[in-house]
């Protein structure tokens, strides 16, 4: 097959994205306009903000994707974009906006789940192939599977409640560290005692799924005591405690499921930009001799150039999408 150059768009939740990808591994360019000081004033993404924010920067992301990546409408083989899940309103700019370009132009367009995306970035810069295992762990995932080939997933565990982002988020709003929780979580952690504040490691009875919504309350009723005995919280003792308890039981829970089969680990989504939990999961996989891939933060959290390379296996496929594309909110994941 001659080469093959995407155009790919994401807008799932409050970053405007927009690369241009060759052969599903050459990043020609790669633009995010990250939307993260205008919801800090809110304290979390409001949506009907980030949607607005969309509209107003998305064509011009889209202008210096191509004109960084050197191409142009002509020069691109096919529009890829983020069909679900995340925000509707945010999703909808993305998804109007490809299937406007696809009209435009009568390339094929592809609507790429965004968890595809998230464990299509480990094949950016690593030489990973399937199969391997993969920790997806994002703002709104959280799921260990097994990657068959490409886009062939098969599910071994994932999160029954919050996901472990979810979980940052909510833990560092009630430390009062704001948003985005997960970055603050690890700064504040830096300076604490992970051993100062015991909190649960969530069970949930039989299989290896993971739960997060116990802890987070765990985190709470831990601050509310202490508050109530007219003591203060160390936030960086309970960031630490939180931090490690996240990583203990996402680490028991993985390598459960795994059991003895040994295929390399990827470990990829927003929260894989946490470098404690990256180094102990390298750290284990070494133990075991498994290889260990994680995208650089950059890949971890949302960008476009996942998207295009996702969407080059599709194209491969001939897995194109009809102008009826919507945005689906909470697209399932086939995983
Ligand atoms: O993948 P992502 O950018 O968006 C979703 O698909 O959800 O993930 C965002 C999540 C947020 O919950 C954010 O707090 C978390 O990733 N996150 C982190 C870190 N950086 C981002 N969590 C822990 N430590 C980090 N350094
Ligand atoms: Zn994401």
């Amino acid at each position: 097959m001659s080469d093959v150059k995407i155009l790919a768009i994401e807008t799932s939740c409050d970053e405007t994205a927009a690369a241009v990808v060759k052969n599903g591994k050459e990043i020609l360019s790669d633009v995010v306009h990250t939307q993260i000081p205008v919801h800090t004033l809110y304290g979390g993404v409001v949506p009907e903000i980030a949607s607005r924010n969309h509209i107003e920067k998305i064509d011009a992301v889209i202008s210096k994707a191509l004109s960084d990546a050197g191409e142009t409408f002509d020069s691109i083989d096919a529009i890829a974009v983020t069909r679900g899940p995340g925000l509707v309103g945010a999703l909808l700019v993305g998804v109007a906006e490809a299937k406007a370009i696809s009209f435009a132009t009568g390339k094929p367009l592809i609507g790429v789940h965004h968890i595809d995306g998230h464990i299509s970035a480990c094949y950016i810069e690593n030489d990973l192939k399937p199969p391997f295992f993969c920790l997806v762990v994002s703002g709104g995932h959280t799921t260990l599977l097994k990657v068959e080939d490409y886009g062939e997933y098969r599910h071994l565990a994932g999160s029954v409640d919050d996901a472990a982002g979810e979980a940052f988020d909510k833990v560092a709003r009630s430390l009062g560290l704001g948003y985005p929780g997960g970055p603050k979580v690890q700064k504040a952690a830096e300076d604490g005692d992970s051993g100062a504040y015991t909190l649960p490691q969530p069970k949930v009875s039989g299989g290896y799924d993971f739960s997060f919504s116990g802890l987070k309350t765990a985190v709470l009723n831990t601050i509310n005591a202490v508050k109530m005995r007219g003591e203060e919280i160390s936030v960086p003792d309970m960031a630490a405690s939180f931090q490690q308890t996240v990583i203990y039981t996402l680490m028991g829970h993985c390598f459960a499921a795994i059991g003895d089969e040994c295929l390399p680990f990827a470990l990829c989504g927003g929260v894989a930009a946490n470098g404690p939990l990256r180094e102990a999961f390298r750290s284990e996989c070494e133990k075991r001799g498994m290889p260990f891939f994680t995208p650089s933060i950059h890949y971890c959290t949302d960008n476009a150039a996942m998207i295009g390379v996702a969407a080059y296996h599709m194209f491969k496929k001939g897995d194109f999408a009809e102008l009826d594309l919507n945005a689906t909110p909470s697209l399932p994941f086939a995983g």
